[in-house]
């Protein structure tokens, strides 16, 4: 998303594209606003221009300082028009063709893929006219984000709020994506499990849950039906995944065989518990009737049992290391009749649980090893899908 044009329209919810404007930024991309007249009424254009170091363009016909700049140059080689919020009034311009202002010519000239982000008040907002208009603009190739609920600038609740800025940017990335995963089924865990004790104390560990929960939405993003099967996290559910929420490696495992059959891809990041105390007392235990030794059973090794299980799916194992990553990776690879392992060394800077960024290593069974360099987990979720993808294909 290297040039991104906002377009502002005169709704309340203006104020809200500031921080769209920002959140972009932050993204790396170069942002042109473009404002209707009313939404100038809203939010003073120089808000805008200051966050954007841009002039914002407004009118049709301004006299601009470059002779050559015409209006419909802003998108020619724009990568994404998102117009947020979207009023009735604007949409219903853009459904039968309308240009009568610079941000309704421009989406006409636009090429480029478009996001309309509706938000108004309930009732107009379930009005006939404008579900029809959407509706036009869905088939006209537009990528619509429906508005949320809540309780709206006019004080009523109900359907019509802008999303955050924060949903926005991510139904924007996704409108981008390649769907190269349509049609795939895939099956991603999560998180740590928990091996009750008592009602009050467990044994897990400290993963957070955010490789998976990045590879659920990178995977939604790219077309594929995704279910999330999770350990405890504090993390929001990705737009589009399905969510079954576990706490034991026991409860994991029921969860992940009875999916396995009707599923072609299996990418299995959760930080599986190998042990759980053998007894769990119902009642908190007291400190002074406490045994010090805990007696531990081991849990089912469900990557194992699923690579025994294989027909056509694809198996992806994660797995952190300390110290000799590739060659124990390599094992487990083989070990678990893996497609492919991802491996981290958790000596390594950057690396491991509870950071956002990962160093990983990339093994087929080919044997081939691909050392990626350190990144975001958002976009090595991608990297990694992009090396999935070909074990489907094949
Ligand atoms: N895994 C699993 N079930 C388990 C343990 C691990 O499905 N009971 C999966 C993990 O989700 C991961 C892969 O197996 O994708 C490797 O996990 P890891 O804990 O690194 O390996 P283990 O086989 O448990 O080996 P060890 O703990 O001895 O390193």
């Amino acid at each position: 998303m290297k040039k991104v044009i906002l377009g502002v329209t005169g709704g309340i919810a203006a104020y809200k594209a500031a921080e769209l404007a920002r959140i972009f930024i932050r993204g790396g991309s170069d942002v042109q606003v473009v404002m209707t007249r009313a939404a100038a009424e809203f939010v003073a254009p120089l808000t805008f221009q200051t966050l954007t170091n841009r002039p914002v363009c407004i009118e049709m016909y301004a006299e601009r300082s470059e002779a050559k700049i015409r209006h419909i140059d802003l998108v020619e080689d724009a990568d994404l028009l998102v117009i947020a919020p979207a009023t009735a009034n604007t949409i219903a311009k853009m459904a039968v063709g309308l240009a009568d202002n610079l941000l309704t010519t421009l989406y006409l000239a636009a090429t480029c893929p478009v996001v309309v982000v509706p938000s108004m008040n309930v009732n107009m907002f379930s009005h006939s006219a404008v579900r029809e208009n959407l509706e036009k603009l869905r088939v006209h190739g537009c990528h619509v984000l429906d508005p949320d609920s809540g309780e709206l600038a006019c004080g009523v609740y109900g359907r019509g709020r802008m999303p955050e800025p924060s949903d926005i940017y991510l139904f924007c990335r996704a409108a981008l994506q390649r769907k190269d995963y349509k049609g795939v089924k895939a099956l991603v865990t999560a998180g740590p499990t928990r091996e009750p004790f008592d009602p009050v104390r467990y044994l897990s560990n400290p993963s957070t849950g955010l490789m998976g929960y990045a590879l659920a939405r990178a995977l939604s993003e790219r077309g594929a039906e995704v279910t999330l099967v999770s350990g405890p996290t504090h993390l929001n559910v990705p737009a589009g995944v399905k969510l079954i929420s576990i706490t034991t490696a026991d409860e994991m495992y029921k969860s992940v065989t009875e999916l396995y059959p009707e599923t072609d891809l299996v990418v299995k990041t959760a930080a599986v518990s190998d042990f759980r105390p053998l007894k769990s007392s119902g009642e908190k235990i007291k400190k002074n009737e406490a045994a010090l030794t805990l007696e531990l059973a081991p849990n089912p090794d469900i990557l194992l049992e699923l690579g025994q299980k294989k027909k056509n799916q694809v198996l992806v194992g994660f797995a952190a290391e300390t110290g000799n990553a590739v060659e124990k990776a390599r094992g487990k690879l083989s070990d678990k009749n893996l497609d492919l392992i991802v491996v981290n060394d958790l000596n390594e800077q950057g690396a491991g649980f509870a950071v956002k960024t990962n160093r990983v290593s990339v093994i087929d069974r080919e044997g081939t090893v691909e050392q990626l360099p350190l990144m975001d987990k958002d976009e090595l979720a991608h990297q990694i899908l992009d090396r999935i993808v070909k074990k489907l294909q094949v």
